[in-house]
């Protein structure tokens, strides 16, 4: 009969010398063969504690390493103990009171062209003063 373990359980074997992954669904302890694996332990070991299926796929392993995987197949992973992935959300832009966004808006508008015709009339005000003098 297949052993089905809970990711809780399976996330704690995550040393040198203990060393279980979670590929396909499928939970393989790797300990032994940590040494002797081609891509070295190190990436054995960051694959433990989470679903490594794509860290294994994105290595594209051949043929030879599937059949090989099924040395260490020790049971499979009940999915639902899996911890779901983190997905990324888009900030959700807030969509503020048409009102609000409007008179925001318009004060913008009167200030963008009022500001230059304030200066100017500032210049002219200051040079018509110079001039009387
Ligand atoms: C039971 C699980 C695994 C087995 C049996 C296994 C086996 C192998 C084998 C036989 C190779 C030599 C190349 C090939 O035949 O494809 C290899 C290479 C490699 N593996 Fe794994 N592997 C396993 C899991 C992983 C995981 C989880 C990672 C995580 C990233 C990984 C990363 C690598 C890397 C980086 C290479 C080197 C690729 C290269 O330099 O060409 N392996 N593996």
């Amino acid at each position: 009969m297949t052993k089905v373990h809970a990711f809780s359980e399976v996330s704690v074997h995550n040393k040198k010398d203990d060393c279980w992954l979670v590929i396909s669904g499928k939970v393989y302890d790797v300990t032994s063969f940590l040494d002797d694996h081609p891509g070295g332990d190190d990436v054995l070991l960051t694959a433990t504690g989470k679903d490594a299926t794509d860290d294994f796929e994105d290595v594209g392993h051949s043929d030879d390493a599937r059949e090989l995987m099924k040395k260490y197949y020790i049971g499979d992973i009940d999915s639902s103990t899996l911890p779901a992935e983190p997905k990324y959300t888009p900030p959700t832009p807030t969509t503020p009171t048409a009102g609000s966004q409007g008179s925001g808006n318009l004060w913008k508008i009167i200030l963008q062209f009022l500001s230059p015709l304030l200066i100017l009339g500032a210049a002219l005000a200051l040079r018509s003063l110079y001039q009387k003098e």
